[in-house]
């Protein structure tokens, strides 16, 4: 069903490799839009509802190292399909604008690109699951794999006994393929994807999507 049908609020993503700082982003969006009198709604995948939340744990427990990953598609997906149901699709019916940290092409490139699945089954499943719903934009924060990597361990210094996420434990290969994957679907979809270099300071970096954002407010087309 077309999506200018079905949704009034306009939905927004923020992608991106591990370390890339998504989450300060998508905070920092969420504040200035809402500096501008409009309500927002900022949720995170895996989790974003009190079932997703549950699921996530066992997404990221690094003691499962065994999880296959169909394990892991099926458990991404019924995450979001939650998320969708309970918070996305009800939020954008009411005109909320919703920012989503991670979506549905976080499983296409973590479990399909960089993971061996079929982008295509994935891509199914989440069209049952999460109805067909996809984000008008997503911003992607490209960043290499080394510096996103060390801005993570930074966060955890005096930490010694830092092991990191059961995600963020993969190789180093397993995250170039991330970040290339990343690419990959910003370049056969430039319409939806906007890529931001994420290198710099959080301010810079919020300075260029609210660039970006403004363009998308202005255009009486989006939401
Ligand atoms: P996230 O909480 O965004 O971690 P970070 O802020 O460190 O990037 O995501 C948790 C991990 O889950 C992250 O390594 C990416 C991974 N992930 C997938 O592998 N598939 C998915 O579909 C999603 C949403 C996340």
């Amino acid at each position: 069903m077309p999506k200018k049908e079905r949704k009034k609020g306009l939905f927004l993503s923020i992608e991106g490799p591990d370390g890339a700082g998504k989450t300060t982003q998508a905070r920092m969006l969420k504040e200035r839009l809402e500096k501008m009198g409009l309500p927002v709604v900022l949720t995170r995948e895996p989790g974003g509802t009190p079932i997703g939340e549950e699921i996530r744990k066992i997404l990221l427990n690094p003691d499962f190292r065994e999880m296959t990953v169909p394990c892991e598609i099926l458990l991404y997906s019924a995450a979001r399909a939650q998320l969708v149901s309970e918070c996305i699709y009800p939020s954008l019916q009411k005109g909320i604008t919703v920012i989503s940290d991670r979506y549905l092409d976080s499983t296409i490139v973590y479990q399909g690109l960089a993971g061996g699945e079929k982008p295509e089954i994935i891509e199914m499943i989440n069209m049952w699951a999460a109805g067909r719903l996809l984000p008008e934009i997503t911003f992607l924060l490209d960043i290499d794999v080394e510096t996103g990597l060390r801005r993570l361990r930074g966060k955890y210094t005096g930490a010694p006994d830092w092991r990191g996420d059961r995600m963020e434990q993969k190789e180093l290969e397993f995250h170039r393929k991330v970040r290339q994957g990343f690419l990959q679907l910003a370049s056969r979809d430039s319409e939806r994807f906007f890529v931001i270099q994420a290198g710099d300071r959080p301010e810079s970096v919020h300075e260029k999507i609210w660039e970006k954002m403004q363009e998308i407010l202005r255009d009486p087309a989006k939401g």
